[in-house]
């Protein structure tokens, strides 16, 4: 079932409720390998990017327990610190799996993540993080194996990242909390993933200050405790579901989500025209929006600037606004290739190198179109619910990736739209 099937114009109403973030998860699976012991994970989403982590864990030696949305990762024996291929090729981010390998036996193996379609998606900032705490790292061809060096443990440093790489990041993270002594990380992401994963790896035992700074301070433990943490809402999944009423018009509520983690995509939907209501103590966002969006200028940054993953969202809605629109992708080269899917369903789109020229018009219009990655195929949902007639999306399972299930989650909120 890889085709979605979407009948617009929509207009859309109800309430839902966000599923648990998939870039939060993620590195708190591969944390859990630092632990000898269960790491409880709650509110963790039904997503094909976590079944493949769970495969990698399972093959590593964990035992991994699933009810409905509590995942229990018990890590007391590794019988292997080698990450599979056929892993690495399917979830390019199982890379933050070295430095967790590295943490907790001195010693991990992976093939080299190549790049996709978003971009390059080099790891040369990874690699410099592991050297940095201590590892030898041989590239042989597409395979990476790192050891740490002095004495099969890693050592606290000092040092600066080139560009606050949210992988690189939490590489350093996973790597230094067992390592000896401290590690000072200069220049880090801040993204709100980056802080979870500091807060769930303190809950486990480790010392990190300067969460939410680009100065992070991780003062290396012997070992961590069982514990339990619960996922926050995936603000990349909730700003997909704004998009879709900026696109559609109409009135949603949207539960299970920290409004202060997409302050800049909502400012930017107000500008557009839309009403918006955050409740940060309630964490909920409202949404109104009964006209078509007027033009926006924004360019992709690292947090706290407009996230990358929603930039194919709000082009899809700019094209169906009334107004022109000027984006600059800076963190992807490859993410606009949406864009030419989009100019099938009448988007007006002209691209030169990293900015994109967008022209609004309302209705779109059906088309047959391809989803080719897993934000823009989201995106091209987005755009099919303000266009007129029956669009068919092909080549979902990459939506699958990181949406439960979008169908499911439209229809809550009053769209047509399908699985066929
Ligand atoms: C993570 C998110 C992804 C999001 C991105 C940026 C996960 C699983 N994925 O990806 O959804 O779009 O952050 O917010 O959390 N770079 C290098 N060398 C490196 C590492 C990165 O040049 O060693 C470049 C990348 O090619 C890219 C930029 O840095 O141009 C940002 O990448 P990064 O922040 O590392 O993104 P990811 O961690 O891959």
């Amino acid at each position: 079932m890889s085709r979605i099937h979407v009948y617009g114009p929509a207009r859309l109403s109800g309430e839902l409720s966000i599923q648990g973030s998939k870039n939060a998860v993620l590195p708190m699976m591969a944390a859990a390998l630092l632990h000898k012991g269960i790491t409880v994970l709650t509110n963790v989403p039904t997503i094909q990017d976590v079944d493949c982590m769970v495969s990698i864990l399972r093959y590593i030696g964990c035992r991994c327990n699933r009810r409905g949305s509590t995942l229990e990762i018990d890590a007391t024996f590794l019988r292997s610190v080698k990450i599979p291929d056929c892993y690495v090729s399917q979830m390019r981010s199982s890379v933050i799996l070295l430095g967790a390998l590295l943490g907790r036996a001195g010693e991990g193996d992976s093939s080299y993540p190549g790049g996709c379609l978003i971009g390059a998606r080099p790891i040369d900032i990874h690699l410099e993080v592991l050297r940095n705490l201590g590892a030898e790292i041989l590239e042989d061809g597409d395979r990476i194996s790192a050891k740490a060096a002095c004495g099969g443990k890693l050592c606290g440093a000092q040092f600066q990242l080139r560009y606050p790489s949210v992988g690189a990041t939490e590489q350093a993270l996973l790597a230094s909390v067992l390592a000896d002594g401290i590690t000072v990380v200069q220049g880090a992401a801040r993204e709100p993933e980056i802080c979870q994963l500091c807060q769930c790896l303190n809950r486990m035992g480790a010392i990190i200050r300067g969460v939410g700074t680009d100065t992070l301070t991780i003062k290396g433990v012997e070992k961590l405790h069982d514990s339990r943490f619960d996922v926050r809402g995936d603000r990349i999944v909730a700003g997909t579901y704004l998009a879709a009423v900026m696109a559609a018009s109409g009135s949603i509520l949207l539960k299970d989500i920290t409004p202060s983690d997409l302050t800049v995509p909502l400012d930017l939907m107000e500008q557009a025209g839309a009403c918006i209501i955050r409740d940060e103590v309630k964490e909920q966002i409202a949404i109104s929006m009964e006209s078509h969006p007027v033009g926006l200028q924004f360019e992709t940054e690292p947090y706290p600037g407009f996230p990358t993953d929603l930039q194919s969202p709000f082009m899809a809605f700019l094209a169906a606004g009334e107004g022109e629109s000027l984006i600059r992708e800076q963190v992807f080269e490859g993410r606009f290739a949406t864009a030419e899917e989009l100019k099938r369903m009448g988007g007006v789109i002209r691209i030169n190198g990293r900015e994109a020229y967008v022209t609004g018009h309302y209705p779109l219009k059906n088309a047959k179109v391809k989803a080719r990655v897993l934000r823009g195929g989201a995106a091209l949902v987005v755009a099919a619910l303000a266009a007129e007639g029956e669009t068919v999306i092909e080549d979902c399972r990459h939506i699958e990736r990181g949406y439960e299930d979008i169908c499911r989650d439209l229809r809550v909120l009053n769209a047509d739209v399908r699985w066929g």
